[in-house]
C-alpha cells in the first residue's frame, strides 16, 4: 500500500499561534492538516469558519483537509472552496438526501470531496456514494471535542467500506488517534489518520507523526 496520509488536526494547536504551529507541521512531516469546523448546532461546540482557513491558505502550501461539522453545509460549500480548501468532507448526517448534489458542488471547484459518518451511523448508508467521492471519514469518536477516547468498534467500518471502495478511495479515521489504535485502523485498511491531542501533546512532534505510519 502506498504510503499512509497523517493529518494532524489543528482543533489541539495553539490558535494564537497558528502560523507556526502549521509551519512545525509541515516541517516534521504531516502530510496534510486538518482543519475541524463545527457550528455549535451539528455538534456541541464552535471553532472556526472559511476565514481561518483563507489565512492559513497564505501562509502553507500542505493540503488542508477540511472536515465541515456543520448543518446545511451546502450554504457554506463556495466559501469554504474560494478560502483554499484541498479537501472538504461533510457530515452524511447533515444532508443524507442531497448528497450527490454537494459532492458535485465541491467538484466543480476541483477540489476533493469527501463524506463523513458519525459513530451511529451504518457503513452500508453511504454505499451508494462510494463512487462519486474521494474521501470516507469515519469518526471514531462523537465529533465535537478533541482527546476522546477511541472506539474500535466504529474503526470496524472500515472494512465494509474497503469492501465496497473503488481503488483510490481515501479512506480516513478521525478520533483517538494514538500509535495502538493508528495500527487497529492501518490493519484492517484505512490510509488517511487525523490526530490532534496525540501529536500536539507529545515531546516530540516529528516521532509521534512518524509512529503512526
Ligand atoms: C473531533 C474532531 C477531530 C479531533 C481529533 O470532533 O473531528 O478531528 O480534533 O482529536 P483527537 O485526535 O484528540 O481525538
Ligand atoms: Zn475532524
Amino acid at each position: 500500500m502506498s504510503e499512509i496520509i497523517i493529518a494532524p488536526s489543528i482543533l489541539s494547536s495553539d490558535f494564537a499561534n497558528l502560523e507556526s504551529e502549521i509551519k512545525k507541521l509541515e516541517e516534521n512531516g504531516a502530510t496534510w492538516v486538518h482543519v475541524d469546523v463545527m457550528d455549535g448546532h451539528f455538534v456541541p461546540n464552535l471553532t472556526i469558519g472559511a476565514p481561518v482557513v483563507k489565512a492559513l491558505k497564505r501562509v502553507t502550501t500542505i493540503p488542508l483537509d477540511v472536515h465541515l461539522m456543520i448543518s446545511n453545509p451546502e450554504k457554506y460549500i463556495d466559501d469554504f472552496a474560494k478560502a483554499g480548501s484541498d479537501f472538504i468532507t461533510f457530515h452524511y448526517e447533515a444532508m443524507p438526501d442531497n448528497v450527490a448534489e454537494l459532492v458535485e458542488k465541491i467538484h466543480s471547484y476541483g477540489i476533493k470531496a469527501g463524506i463523513s459518518i458519525k459513530p451511529k451511523t451504518k457503513p452500508d448508508e453511504i454505499k451508494q456514494y462510494l463512487d462519486i467521492v474521494d474521501l470516507v471519514l469515519i469518526m471514531t469518536v462523537e465529533p465535537g471535542f478533541g482527546g476522546q477516547k477511541f472506539m474500535s468498534d466504529c474503526a470496524d467500518k472500515i472494512t465494509e467500506i474497503k469492501n465496497n471502495a473503488k481503488d483510490n478511495l481515501i479512506i480516513e479515521i478521525d478520533g483517538g488517534i494514538n500509535k495502538e489504535t493508528a495500527n487497529y485502523c492501518k490493519n484492517l485498511g484505512a490510509n488517511a489518520l487525523v490526530a490532534g491531542s496525540y501529536i500536539f501533546s507529545s515531546d516530540n512532534m516529528k516521532e509521534a507523526i512518524d509512529s503512526l505510519r
